[in-house]
């Protein structure tokens, strides 16, 4: 067992070598949970594959994972949906198969992460309970037939999870064999109305807001008499019924807070009991999806990193020409931004192997992609990456869907090979990083946060108020912006530490706190720089407008007052109208949002409106503050282009160096050197710095092409 010393130094070592990972950043986890010191050493990034040995004649088991071994793998991962065999009847528990298929890996040289199951329960359980099944919108109880359909209030669901995990951890706490856990499969906080989900809300208000007169005030009671005389009254809001528009969105926006956080404590109650019976002899976490919407990974305690599942090519076409078979180019980029400041170290759990089943429309992902996103993902800083699956299914809801091997179960898929490959290539060059690197001054001085809050997020989408407003894509767009600047980037919350960031950016940041806006002028008057956007401080931290003028909680920060907002009907058909913005003598339209602004004395105009009873007004300012800037960037033009140019004007004016990349290209910095990979259809030629060796790739970067060079003179 590793002493808590030297626990504590390998995590600062892997915290500090990945290019975003800044030892104390936002590290919530306490002492004894920096489990991710028993991953490995840092700078090494460890290849595993799931398998599912209940799908396969046992007599194949051993041939498998002598495969997987062979071909490079280090890990394989079981157990994650097998609750029907683990506890083939109620009580009564079968893990030989499992202990058989543990000590066949072993004996290939893998070690195991086990998957608890809960998230497919046996058709025995709802048989019995059906209350184990999440109620709908429409108030149907779901049924026995795919996986996670649990609800996860109900107690008799919450007890037969606790007892397989604890049966579970009592049997393999103790095994060396078995490296990590995993918990549950992408949790997701979906919708439930059961009774004991309504039971559940109204414990959590009652614990949040401890008299019911004082949750009226927050949920607007005196508006269309919704006000609740008890807590036993209060209803979940049902958008689907009433409308979406038409509930207390404070009532929304505590609903969304209570299933992050009954989510969290689902996966915390189980790293809890796995961590009673392991002790620190091995790690736990879970596989969020890189698209976290509706749960919360800085709501979990118990973990000891955060992984998540990436499934980049799946129909969508965002950057054009063949870009879809090479994966949507922000998803790697901002989910390893998200996830990795939450306590310095993560990995991927899922990683596409080729092709899917389950999206609209399941391309090819192009020859090239994975090997691209590997090494991203790599670049990126994460500690271990797994592929779904090992063998191609020969049934099955999911048997359209690619492996490592294909469907004779021992020839490498076109994917396998080349993710096969790859694990080769990035294993002949992990052992060059070195763990003692700092990151170079050239990108630190452009090191950039992103603010990011998922209460801000669900407040946004529950009051769009045009259809033309995704939360998602407003953000994708701003993050595709500091990508082109070259610019490290990390997602941080309001807790953290802004000051090592000397950019910060905090789009649609809706609801701010008098401490928020505090702790953003200090660090302004301090020489940083800050840019803020649409919506930004409209709210008080409860979701309501104050008192006061438009946007009051920051007129003082950004030196503007704001006249109100507007938004416009799309202009597609001739129909609807256009708005135009101009700024350096260039023209855009805008759709979306645009907040009217007037300077006050000292601030300059960046963007002006060209038409509509507010032209010549300004659509974006900066302004000097103490030692710093604050730039408002109040409209959200229909390319995003006009945003791009402003956030890369703010670098340039505060004489800090930047790239110009294109969208897509992304660069990364880990253990002392510089990686480029690229998600564009369009070649690239980056200029290397005449001090730079490449050392892996060939310019001009090709669409899915790496590159790896090492700049820093001595
Ligand atoms: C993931 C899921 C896996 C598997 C995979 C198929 O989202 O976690 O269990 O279903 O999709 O691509």
């Amino acid at each position: 067992m590793l002493k808590p010393l030297l626990v504590t130094l390998l995590a600062a070592a892997v915290a500090t070598a990945a290019v975003a990972a800044p030892a104390d950043t936002g590290n919530t986890r306490p002492a004894h949970l920096q489990g991710a010191a028993l991953l490995h050493q840092p700078e090494q990034m460890s290849f595993g594959v799931y398998y599912y040995p209940e799908q396969w004649p046992q007599a194949q088991w051993q041939r498998d994972f002598d495969g997987m071994a062979k071909l490079g793998f280090e890990f394989t991962h079981m157990a994650e949906f097998s609750w029907t065999y683990l506890e083939p009847k109620e009580g009564q528990y079968d893990f030989s198969w499992l202990d058989h298929a543990i000590a066949l890996a072993h004996a290939a040289g893998l070690r195991v992460i086990l998957g608890t199951p809960s998230a497919a329960v046996p058709s025995w359980m709802g048989q019995r309970y059906p209350q184990v099944y999440r109620v709908d919108e429409h108030g149907q109880r779901h049924e026995h037939g795919i996986r996670a359909e649990v609800s996860l209030t109900d107690p008799v669901y919450k007890a037969f999870v606790a007892k397989i995990v604890t049966a579970m951890a009592e049997h393999y706490g103790h095994d060396p064999r078995v490296w990590g856990w995993q918990i549950d499969n992408e949790p997701s906080a979906f919708p439930d109305f059961s009774d004991s989900a309504r039971k559940a809300f109204q414990d959590w208000l009652r614990r949040k807001y401890g008299t019911i007169d004082a949750m009226n005030k927050v949920w607007a009671g005196s508006f269309w008499s919704t006000r609740y005389g008890s807590f036993d009254e209060v209803l979940l809001p049902n958008a689907t019924l009433a409308g979406e528009d038409k509930l207390s969105p404070h009532a929304l926006l505590d609903l969304a807070r209570f299933r992050a956080d009954t989510q969290a404590q689902f996966l915390d109650a189980q790293a809890a009991i796995i961590h009673k019976y392991a002790g620190k002899r091995q790690w736990v976490t879970t596989d969020y999806t890189n698209v976290s919407t509706d749960t919360d990974p800085r709501r979990t305690r118990d973990l000891d990193f955060p992984t998540f599942t990436l499934y980049p090519v799946a129909g969508t076409n965002v950057l054009g020409g063949d870009s879809y078979a090479i994966g949507k180019p922000a998803n790697l980029m901002e989910a390893a931004a998200y996830f990795r400041p939450i306590n310095g170290t993560f990995g991927v759990m899922e990683l596409q192997p080729g092709q899917v089943n389950w999206a609209a429309i399941n391309p090819q992902p192009m020859p090239g992609a994975i090997r691209m996103w590997m090494w991203h993902a790599f670049a990126a800083g994460a500690s271990l990456l797994a592929t779904y699956r090992y063998r191609h299914p020969l049934r099955g809801s999911e048997m359209y869907h690619e492996g490592i091997v294909g469907t004779d179960g021992v020839t490498l898929s076109r994917t396998g090979r080349e993710f096969t490959d790859t694990i080769r290539d990035i294993k002949a060059f992990e052992a060059r990083l070195d763990p003692h690197a700092k990151l170079p001054a050239r990108l630190a001085a452009r090191y950039t946060g992103y603010l990011w809050s998922q209460d801000v997020f669900w407040d946004l989408e529950i009051q769009p108020q045009t259809t033309l407003w995704h939360s998602w894509a407003y953000r994708n767009g701003y993050t595709l912006a500091v990508q082109t600047t070259g610019a490290p980037m990390d997602f941080i919350s309001e807790q953290d530490d802004f000051d090592r960031y000397p950019f910060l950016i905090a789009p649609a940041y809706q609801m701010v706190s008098p401490a928020l806006v505090a702790k953003w002028k200090r660090y302004v008057e301090q020489g940083g720089h800050l840019i803020l956007t649409s919506r930004t401080g409209q709210k008080n931290a409860l979701g309501h407008f104050p008192e006061g003028p438009w946007y009051a909680p920051i007129l003082d920060l950004i030196g503007d007052d704001v006249d109100g907002f507007d938004m416009l009907p799309p202009n597609t058909d001739g129909k609807g109208a256009d708005g135009i913005v101009k700024a350096d003598g260039k023209t855009w339209t805008w759709h979306r949002w645009a907040d009217i602004l007037s300077p006050r004395p000292g601030t300059q105009v960046l963007a002006t409106y060209a038409n509509h009873y507010y032209a010549g007004k300004a659509a974006a300012t900066t302004r000097k503050l103490g030692k710093g800037t604050v730039t408002m960037i109040g409209v959200s033009t229909d390319d995003g282009e006009l945003e791009r140019a402003l956030v890369r004007s703010v670098y340039q004016r505060a004489g800090v160096a930047i790239e110009d990349l294109p969208t897509g290209v992304f660069h990364d910095w880990r253990g002392g050197y510089d990686f480029m990979v690229s998600y564009n259809p369009e070649p690239f030629t980056f200029q290397l710095a005449p001090t730079a060796k490449l050392v892996h790739g060939t310019t001009p970067l090709a669409p899915a092409g790496v590159l790896v060079w090492k700049d820093e003179p001595k």
